[in-house]
């Protein structure tokens, strides 16, 4: 079958385009991204010139370009990864992720009216339930928590999820939405905290830890998300939410020691500056319904998970450098140089 990956440049599509095409080698896929900031074509160098993958610069916004490319490949799955994707940029800015996240997902589910498919997967995230107080470690997010969302990304995740859902029930569009944690490994930009935090710590510099870190997120290995977006196009119910998390929260500042510790770097890098805006407090995924359902767990223990993805970063600091070296520059002094260290 044809799947069309959007957003495949980037972080978590483009390891789910490695998944798939090593475990599916009958299936062909159709990257398409608009290669912004957060998209590297280099990434997907290894697979560039393998017979049943196709490269297409395209912005899912472009109802046109979208239509003559459906029209082009016939594809029968649709896994909508295109984002904008970072929660500090939506605080800065947030027009961009309305077009992106809300009209892209329209566009492309407009496609898939017009000309037919098997499935429509929207990748979205546990950021859509909001947070979670921190003096209550047993709540956890479940499939039918309400909606509630807090910054401008999830909020723009949040529409199009009930856009989505809006499209199954008005036009019996065959959908499933995936919620998953926060993932870690290798290919996030070096925005994200880990990658951002190993990073600095290479290069000595200041390690930026909102206010007193003490914000909790439940992170998951990339693969082991990947693996679970495969088994809910398989395998998954059409209609149906499933939320995707390994169990495993930590504290910022946790982390942040952890990835001092892992490249032999003094904690006197960690700096505490202003906080985020609307900091959401605490994650924490509950997957009884992929475990049960789907038999899904993750794989990969966060002990190992974190080790691979340091030892990544270090094994391809081209890759980074070359991002951390450009246009980021500009970024980092905009977005951190008016943080007051506390
Ligand atoms: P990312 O920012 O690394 O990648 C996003 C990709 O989308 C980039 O390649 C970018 O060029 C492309 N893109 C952006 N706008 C586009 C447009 N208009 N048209 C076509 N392509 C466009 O993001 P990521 O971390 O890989 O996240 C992927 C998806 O997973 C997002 O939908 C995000 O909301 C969701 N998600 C992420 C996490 C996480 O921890 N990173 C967790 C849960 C869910
Ligand atoms: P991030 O990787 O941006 O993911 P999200 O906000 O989607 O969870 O941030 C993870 C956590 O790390 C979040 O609580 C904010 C915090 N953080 C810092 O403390 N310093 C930083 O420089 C960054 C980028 C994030």
């Amino acid at each position: 079958m044809t799947i069309i990956v959007t957003g495949g440049a980037g972080f978590i599509g483009s390891n789910f385009i490695f998944y798939e095409l090593e475990k599916h080698k009958e299936d062909r896929i159709v990257c398409v991204d608009s290669l912004t900031y957060a998209g590297n074509l280099s990434t997907l160098e290894p697979v560039m010139n393998q017979l049943n993958f196709r490269f297409v610069k395209l912005d899912i916004c472009d109802r046109e370009g979208v239509y003559r490319l459906f029209e082009e490949e016939k594809p029968q799955v649709i896994v909508n990864f295109a984002a904008e994707s970072h929660v500090d940029r939506s605080i800065d800015n947030p027009e961009i992720f309305l077009q992106t996240n809300i009209v892209g997902t329209s566009v492309l589910m407009d496609a898939c009216r017009k000309y037919g498919i098997d499935r429509y997967h929207q990748v979205s995230t546990d950021e859509v339930y909001g947070d979670l107080p921190l003096d209550r470690p047993d709540l956890f997010f479940h499939e039918d928590t309400p909606i509630h969302t807090s910054s401008p990304y999830s909020t723009s995740k949040a529409s199009a999820d009930l856009l989505v859902m809006a499209y199954h029930r008005t036009y019996g569009l065959p959908v499933t939405i995936s919620r998953c944690s926060n993932n870690y490994g290798p290919y996030q930009f070096p925005e994200k905290l880990i990658p951002l935090m190993i990073a600095n710590a290479l290069a000595d510099k200041p390690l930026p830890v909102y206010g007193e870190g003490l914000n909790v997120r439940d992170w998951l290995y990339v693969e082991d998300h990947c693996k679970a977006i495969d088994l809910i196009l398989r395998k998954g119910t059409v209609g149906e939410v499933y939320n995707i998390g390994g169990h495993n929260e930590m504290k910022n500042i946790d982390i942040v020691k952890l990835i001092c510790r892992y490249l032999d770097k003094p904690e006197s890098l960690i700096t505490h500056v202003t906080d985020r805006k609307g900091h959401d407090m605490r994650y924490a995924i509950d997957p009884t319904k992929i475990h049960n359902e789907l038999g899904w767990l993750p794989e990969t223990k966060f002990q190992d998970g974190i080790k691979m993805t340091i030892q990544w970063y270090l094994d391809n600091k081209t890759w980074w450098e070359n991002i951390v070296n450009g246009e980021y520059q500009n970024y980092y002094r905009k977005m951190y140089g008016n943080r007051k260290e506390m």
